[in-house]
């Protein structure tokens, strides 16, 4: 993977700190931008970001996002507005933006991540689950726009993984109880999804384009 340069959003921490390592640790360049160098909330930082930004970029990683819980007659316009631009037009403007940066028959590869709630569903996660729906789809159409330029473009969507994200929206008592629900017992790490999310950005993904990979511990397969 060595020469190749990636640009994973949200490495702060969570899930896109973990992809950020496990890319470097297999050799990539990797552009982490913080919150304040890329804000998805703003088109303006957005566009700033992409000006600024030269060279090539072989990977793409729409990892960031929120998810504000509300139940839809309580759904706020802002909070709509907000998830709906960072969770799904923010990830598509990056790809419009990045694409003319990704040199063509060079395995180059956009990974979106989304979630099971884009699958399933659960109260209070319509606004997230919407964007995230939404994304699965944006994967599927470029993955038919860009498959003649050799580009694969997939979205991840982990189940129940154990990062701030996860702990500030469910309390730790009903923490154990979920756990009981997962097959496999327990929370994932943010290691397992970088795992699986550093083969399909790498060119050992050869054939896998235009899905929706789950990673929830069987979850949602009950
Ligand atoms: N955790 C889970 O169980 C789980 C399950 C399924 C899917 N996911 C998805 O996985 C991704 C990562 O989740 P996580 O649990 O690792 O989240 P997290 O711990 O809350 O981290 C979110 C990351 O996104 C960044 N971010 C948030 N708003 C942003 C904005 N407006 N502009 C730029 N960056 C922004 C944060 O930056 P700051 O730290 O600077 O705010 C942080 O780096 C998300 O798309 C989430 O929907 C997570």
């Amino acid at each position: 993977m060595s020469g190749r340069r990636a640009l994973v959003t949200g490495a702060s921490r969570g899930i896109g700190q973990a992809i950020a390592r496990r890319l470097q640790a297999d050799g990539v360049e990797v552009l982490t931008p913080t919150h304040a160098e890329l804000d998805l909330a703003s088109d303006r930082s957005i566009d700033e970001y992409l000006r600024q930004l030269t060279g090539s970029v072989h990977i793409l990683v729409n990892n960031a996002g929120i998810n504000p819980l509300a139940e839809i007659r309580a759904v706020q316009d802002e909070k709509l507005a907000e998830t709906l631009q960072v969770d799904l037009a923010a990830p598509l403007r990056l790809v419009r933006g990045v694409l003319p940066l990704m040199p063509r028959g060079k395995d180059c590869r956009i990974l979106n991540i989304s979630s099971v709630w884009s699958v399933v569903a659960k109260p209070g996660r319509g606004v997230y689950a919407a964007a995230k729906a939404g994304l699965n789809a944006l994967t599927r159409t470029l993955a038919l726009e860009l498959a003649g330029e050799g580009i694969l473009a997939n979205s991840l969507s982990p189940g129940f993984v154990d990062t701030e994200l996860t702990r500030r929206n469910i309390p730790p008592a009903q923490l154990t109880a979920l756990c009981a629900q997962i097959p496999l017992g327990r929370l994932a790490t943010v290691d397992e999804i970088a795992e699986l999310a550093a083969f399909l950005c790498s060119p050992r993904n050869t054939y896998l384009t235009g899905q929706n990979l789950i990673i929830d511990g069987g979850y949602t397969c009950q």
